[in-house]
């Protein structure tokens, strides 16, 4: 097996680039909001980390860690620089579709990378007003993105159960 049997993915220029020299790489220490969050669709994690000024609710400063794909990390770099300016609410309507033309497009097997960016962003805004009053923009319910934006342990607890599956079968 040769990287030859590899079919190349068709990244964007903008991909390459983010991949090779990402934006906003790195833990944040003093984040007012963090989230880590994992993708059911290959077992990837990512950390948002967010700096809101209080009372606008405008976002500081976004920074990322990402234990992804080269897309992932592309997508968390875009979105941070995205984000930074925008109130909570702003960043929260922002989807994985804005990221993907920002960058470009992303591969068709790749839009799940770009929606965990999303998915731990919005994470990490629901537990920044976590103990806050809850502004009327902010869903009851997961969106589809947090919901396939897992958190760590419900990702190790599935991919567990998925090991254990394999490992019944075999
Ligand atoms: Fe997992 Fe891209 S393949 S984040």
């Amino acid at each position: 097996m040769g990287m030859s049997s590899r079919v190349p993915l068709t990244y964007s220029r903008k991909v390459l680039e983010l991949f090779r020299n990402p934006k906003n790489l790195g833990r944040m220490e003093d984040a007012d909001a963090e989230a880590m969050a994992g993708s059911l669709a290959c077992g990837d994690m990512i950390a948002i980390y967010l700096k809101v000024e209080d009372g606008t609710g405008r976002i500081l400063d976004a920074r990322f860690e990402s234990y992804g794909c080269a897309a992932n990390i592309a997508a968390a770099s875009t979105l941070t620089e995205m984000v930074k300016g925008k109130t909570l609410e702003e960043a929260w309507r922002l989807s994985w579709k804005d990221i993907s033309e920002e960058l470009g497009g992303l591969p068709f097997v790749k839009f799940h990378c770009g929606i965990l960016a999303i998915g731990a962003m919005r994470r990490a805004i629901r537990a920044y007003y976590n103990g806050r009053p809850q502004p009327e923009w902010l869903p009851k319910e997961f969106t589809p993105e947090e919901r396939q934006a897992l958190e760590e342990e419900k990702l190790m607890e599935i991919l567990e159960r998925r090991i254990e599956r394999l490992k019944t079968e075999g």
